[in-house]
């Protein structure tokens, strides 16, 4: 049965009370409710309804690979498929998948304005949730749709001119680099560059890389925390602090770090930080999340302006997520993704993602051609692993990794990523390894 805290008083029981058995035989057979999505039709899928977690873990710890299975029997995952993709989009456990499933059903079912009245309360639990995950006050926190949204949302929100100047890094993702350069040629003002060494030997170098780069027209800086195409970890916190100093107001793209690494924000010292729930979070898809600190939101007009306006909403960043009518079903579901990663607890999150991407960088690094461009060193790397597979093609690795070992990762030009997280285990490391290995050696 669903545990859920949300009654849905309107439903007769039996229209939505998909027990967790019929709900994956469903699956199974293919047969989403009101389509005909095929989910999966592994031997996992049809097995037996999975316990929830708690009960799948109980007799094991972290530290023992059971656990780790354990908490791999909470996803719908195919059967066989090491899934090494999360810096592009995660599987979401059972517990976050049945509630977008059930409250889908919920406004199918009766979408009247008197059956919906119970999502605002229930889009203020989940921001209260958010918050708490993150360090933060839930006034800071807007629930929007996906990382791309939430650094649009302060390129386009902060007030620039001719004379103002934004320094970005040169690792920005195009949602946080090319949407400040269409606006820079719009409103006149000037970017600048930092160039980030490949693999910096420490900390210092990233900041006297970007100390070096400011310039007292500097209004703005922004980078990303994790590299989707290195795989660096950006010094965050020392970061900020210097921005800060300086009165630039800071953005961190937290894309490959929300979910992923245990996150802080009061510590962090940012003045805004964005995230996608669909990625190392685990989450429903389409739904992001922006923080802007409280003393810094004067400065971030909000990008869209629809129905649901009222002056109260601008008293906090609920003024960024005010974008039309939003998938209630996704924004509920995001509270079940908290509680998800509350239970198994956002450091082991994030011990364990670094133990799987560890082995994974260990092995490769001993093969002979191999080279790597994520450093080795935990300060600056985390679970974004990016490789050149020798003189091999690349495009011919990643198609065979997953065609042949099934392993699904990225091409990235000419290197190859591979981002495992909590549901890989470390036979799936040494899989990854191996299939590489005898690439290397059958020249594909
Ligand atoms: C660093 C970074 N920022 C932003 C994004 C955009 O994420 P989304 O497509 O969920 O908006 C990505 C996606 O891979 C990313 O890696």
């Amino acid at each position: 049965m669903i545990q859920d805290d949300y009654v849905i008083e309107s439903i007769p029981e039996s229209a939505w009370q998909v027990s967790r058995r019929s709900f994956i035989k469903r699956l199974a057979g293919g047969i989403a409710a009101g389509g005909a999505l095929v989910y999966g039709t592994s031997a996992s899928a049809s097995a037996e309804a999975p316990q929830d977690l708690e009960t799948a873990v109980s007799g094991t710890d972290p530290g023992d690979e059971r656990y780790w299975h354990a908490v791999r029997s909470q996803f719908l995952l195919r059967d066989n498929l090491a899934l090494m993709n999360a810096a592009n989009l995660c599987p979401s456990p059972y517990p976050v998948m049945e509630s977008v499933f059930k409250y889908t059903r919920d406004l199918d079912y009766d979408a009247s304005f008197q059956n919906r009245a119970k999502y605002g309360r229930i889009r203020e639990e989940t921001r209260e949730k958010m918050a708490r995950l993150l360090g933060a006050h839930p006034d800071e926190i807007a629930l929007v749709r996906n990382t791309s949204e939430a650094n649009n949302a302060v390129s386009t929100g902060f007030h620039l001119g001719a004379g103002d100047e934004v320094l970005l890094s040169d690792l920005n993702h195009p949602s946080n680099r090319h949407a400040w350069q269409v606006k820079a040629r719009r409103f006149g003002f000037k970017i600048n560059y930092v160039s980030v060494p490949l693999i910096p030997r420490n900390e210092d170098e990233i900041l006297d890389a970007f100390d070096r780069a400011y310039t007292p027209a500097t209004k703005v800086m922004s980078f990303t925390h994790v590299s989707n195409t290195t795989g660096l970890t950006m010094p965050a916190k020392r970061l900020c602090a210097a921005a800060r100093e300086r009165g630039v107001f800071s953005l961190v793209d937290g894309a490959q770090s929300f979910g992923a690494l245990k996150i802080d924000l009061a510590d962090m010292g940012c003045d805004a930080y964005s995230g996608s729930a669909h990625k190392w979070f685990m989450g429903p898809k389409e739904v992001g999340v922006l923080f802007v600190r409280k003393d810094s939101q004067d400065a971030v007009w909000p990008a869209i302006v629809s129905a649901g306006w009222r002056d109260e909403v601008e008293e906090s960043a609920r003024k960024y997520e005010v974008l039309g009518q939003r998938d209630d079903a996704a924004l509920t579901a995001t509270g079940r993704g908290v509680d998800f990663h509350e239970k198994i607890g956002p450091a082991r999150v994030e011990a364990r993602m670094r133990q799987v991407a560890t082995a994974i960088k260990e092995g490769l690094s001993g093969l002979p051609g191999v080279v790597l461009s994520t450093s080795m060193e935990p300060a600056l790397s985390a679970g974004v692993v990016i490789f050149k597979p020798g003189e091999l093609d690349p495009r011919k690795v990643f198609a065979k990794l997953y065609e042949t070992y099934h392993i699904a990762g990225a091409g990235m030009g000419p290197n190859v990523r591979l981002s495992p997280h909590v549901y890989n285990t470390l036979d799936e490391a040494d899989r990854a390894v191996t299939a590489v290995a005898e690439m290397l050696r059958d020249g594909v």
